[in-house]
């Protein structure tokens, strides 16, 4: 852009005018922003995601914002946020943003509840296009040890879930296929866990430390993790912040920094926290019930960056 345009002023003063119009907003063009939504949502509800995808086209003018369809209609992309196995879905998200040729120089994410830790995952395992923020509204970065409402309109599903999930959330059947047992996590039965989750266990490097995915996760700019400080949704809530219950019991917390996940460094969290690319922040309402005015204070300034 910017060698076409210096050529072109050689040649004539009114191509020098076009390029002098043209160019600055070409070369400050605001980062894409990719959605991923949360449990019973899907790509496009004009009440969820529709309204954030318009919010953030109002306040950040000329941004290229992609919400991720899992699957290739709405009621398909509501169901795979329940029976659809998430690491292939994160391997189908892969595919989409590799194939976005707009995401080429980089993009911020922005996961809502579930959808904040499969973008992490993202982030973790596909390192290109390059994600630069990552901002994970009310995500639970170290699983769920409980499964007390449901959202979205369809009470069906959710009995269907809960079914399973007393069923046995470590059943290797029942952890091929249904989303919230792979991101389960069960404090009384860690050994259990690490060995059976397909997912959380992976992408938490529970069992062994992939390099790749802590090199790739440090890549970030900044990792903005949101946790509703009243939510009645998640439980325990800290794992918004990456925070869970002590290994062994069911009702005493720990905060991050105080797990061997941080202790030991094993996915670079520790790092970029010195580094201070971890940002914590609070909505002191239940799961994602932030307001307009919320969004556009605390989150807004990491989408325009
Ligand atoms: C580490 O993660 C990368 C990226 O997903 C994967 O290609 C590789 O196989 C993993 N290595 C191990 C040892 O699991
Ligand atoms: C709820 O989900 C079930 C299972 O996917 C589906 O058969 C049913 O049509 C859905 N109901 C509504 C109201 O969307
Ligand atoms: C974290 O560890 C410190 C020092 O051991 C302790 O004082 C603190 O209470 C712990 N906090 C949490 C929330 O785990």
């Amino acid at each position: 852009m910017t060698i076409t345009c210096t050529k072109m002023a050689s040649y004539m003063l009114v191509s020098f005018v076009v390029c002098g119009l043209f160019a600055p907003s070409a070369l400050t063009s605001p980062t894409p922003l990719v959605i991923w939504h949360g449990m019973g949502d899907s790509c496009c509800n004009p009440l969820s995601m529709g309204s954030i995808k318009s919010m953030v086209e109002e306040q950040v003018k000329g941004i290229y914002v992609r919400s991720l369809e899992i699957g290739s209609n709405i009621i398909e992309d509501t169901e795979n946020g329940f029976l659809m196995n998430v690491n292939k879905q994160v391997t189908m998200v892969c595919d989409k943003l590799a194939k976005d040729t707009k995401l080429a120089n980089g993009y911020n994410a922005i996961g809502f509840s579930q959808g904040g830790q499969f973008l992490r995952a993202v982030a973790q395992r596909c390192p290109n296009p390059p994600m630069l923020n990552l901002i994970s509204v009310g995500g639970q970065h170290q699983g769920v040890y409980g499964f007390p409402h449901c959202p979205g309109d369809n009470s069906t599903l959710c009995d269907y879930v809960r079914k399973l999930l007393n069923l046995g959330a470590y059943n290797s059947y029942v952890q091929s296929f249904l989303v919230q047992a792979e991101y389960w996590h069960d404090p009384l039965n860690e050994e259990e866990y690490k060995k059976a989750s397909i997912f959380l266990a992976d992408i938490n490097q529970e069992n062994v430390v992939n390099q790749t995915y802590k090199t790739n996760l440090m890549k970030l700019k900044k990792f903005v993790m949101v946790m509703f400080t009243e939510d009645t949704m998640v439980e325990p809530r800290e794992s918004e912040w990456f925070g869970f219950y002590k290994p062994g019991s069911g009702t005493e917390l720990q905060d991050l920094r105080n797990t061997t996940l941080y202790t030991e460094d094993r996915l670079g969290l520790k790092e970029m926290d010195s580094q201070g690319k971890l940002v914590f922040l609070t909505s002191d309402t239940d799961h994602l019930q932030f307001s307009k005015e919320w969004f556009t204070k605390n989150l807004i300034p990491y989408i325009k960056e």
